[in-house]
């Protein structure tokens, strides 16, 4: 039985003027009508069978989470509300312990909800692929060959690269700096980490236990402690915030022997930033992509997005983004920047 569970508990800023705290990328329609949640789900939903989702959420997004789903016709097994971000080790602990409340046989495929993966068919053959490793107690990462040596990912080391099946892990680095990035893409042996995990709650537990016990007892205590509404499942607030904070990549997998990675070629991209969502969407003869009303004349590679319409004139490389309250533009090789946008607008007030 495969479990979907949807981390949704980014507050990303690379995706500024559009996303912000209060609405993330995950709950916006960056690629296509639906929104980044609701295509994890529904590009996950084959796999599930009749089983709804596990989502992990801040308390904060509550009702967006739950309104998102609804109207994809997801039925959420459970949706467990984090009262603090303690990041991914802890949030993926907490579904853990909800779906060994009923299927002590729970194998968890763990989906950050905002990716983008432009052939859902090739995906759900490398999980059908990865399904008998995850059941003999494997934890599986799923690993795209990289397109450059981008640092924000963790890079996988795996010499056998077996078609079609997983195979082992030799090491798991996450977040390298970018010498070794360079090194690892040139090398041609290692993976990015995709962020997304197949493997046997009960597994993923045992990992814990092992690697952090002190994270495992208290998000254990948080979920037993656990207030049970209608809807939602609210974790204890002072038990999960005594949880240290770490990612599910730094506290296990760079530390575990029971890894395998299974291939995964199906147009994956996490959308980190304007630039790559102009790579990720459809795209004119000369390489424009655009979202929403746009006239562009004598463009090339320009990436535009907005509610109000759009007109430009001869530019090249270069992202547009309106919103009501603030408009971006910028140069695609520089758009990452943003982050300073953000830091100089906190700086502010
Ligand atoms: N519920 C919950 N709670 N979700 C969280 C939390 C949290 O505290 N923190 C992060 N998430 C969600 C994010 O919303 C996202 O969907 C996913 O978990 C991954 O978190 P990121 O913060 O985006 O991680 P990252 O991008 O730095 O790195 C991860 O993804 C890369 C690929 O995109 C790692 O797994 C890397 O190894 C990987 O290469
Ligand atoms: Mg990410």
């Amino acid at each position: 039985t495969i479990v979907p569970v949807l981390l949704s508990g980014g507050s990303g800023t690379r995706l500024w003027p559009l996303s912000r705290e209060m609405h993330p990328k995950q709950f916006l329609p960056l690629v296509g009508e639906d929104t980044m949640l609701q295509a994890t789900w529904l590009r996950a939903a084959p796999l599930a069978g009749d089983r709804g989702p596990i989502v992990v959420a801040n308390e904060t997004h509550r009702f967006v989470v739950a309104e998102q789903l609804q109207q994809v016709g997801a039925r959420p097994a459970a949706i467990v509300l984090e009262p603090v971000g303690r990041n991914t080790a802890p949030a993926i602990a907490a579904a853990a312990l909800e779906a060994l409340r009923d299927a002590p046989e729970a194998v968890l495929l763990v989906l950050p909800s905002d990716h983008v993966v432009q052939q859902p068919a090739a995906f759900h053959a490398a999980v059908h692929a990865a399904l008998p490793a995850a059941e003999a107690g494997k934890l599986v990462t799923f690993g795209v060959v990289p397109r450059g040596p981008e640092t924000g990912y963790g890079y996988i080391k795996s010499a056998t690269g077996a078609d079609g099946a997983p195979s082992p892990v030799d090491a798991f680095v996450e977040k390298p700096d970018l010498a070794r990035a360079q090194a690892y893409v040139a090398s041609g042996e290692h993976y990015w980490n995709s962020g997304m995990f197949l493997f046997r709650a009960d597994a993923y537990l045992k990992a814990l236990e092992k690697l952090a016990p002190e994270m495992l007892s208290a998000v254990r205590a948080a979920w037993e402690g656990a207030r049970q509404d209608v809807d939602f499942t609210r974790l204890d607030a002072d038990a999960f915030a005594a949880s240290p904070s770490d990612s599910i990549d730094y506290a296990v997998m760079e530390k575990t022997d029971d890894a395998v990675v299974m291939p995964l070629d199906a147009g994956w991209s996490d959308v980190g930033s304007w630039a790559s969502l102009r790579e990720v969407s459809p795209q004119d003869a000369h390489g424009n992509a655009h979202h929403g009303d746009v006239v562009a004349i004598d463009c090339r590679n320009t990436y535009a997005h907005g509610e109000r319409l759009i007109a430009m004139i001869g530019l090249e490389d270069t992202v547009v983004v309106e919103t009501p309250d603030a408009i971006l533009v910028g140069r695609s090789d520089r758009i990452q920047r943003v982050k300073d946008v953000v830091a100089e607008l906190k700086a502010r007030d």
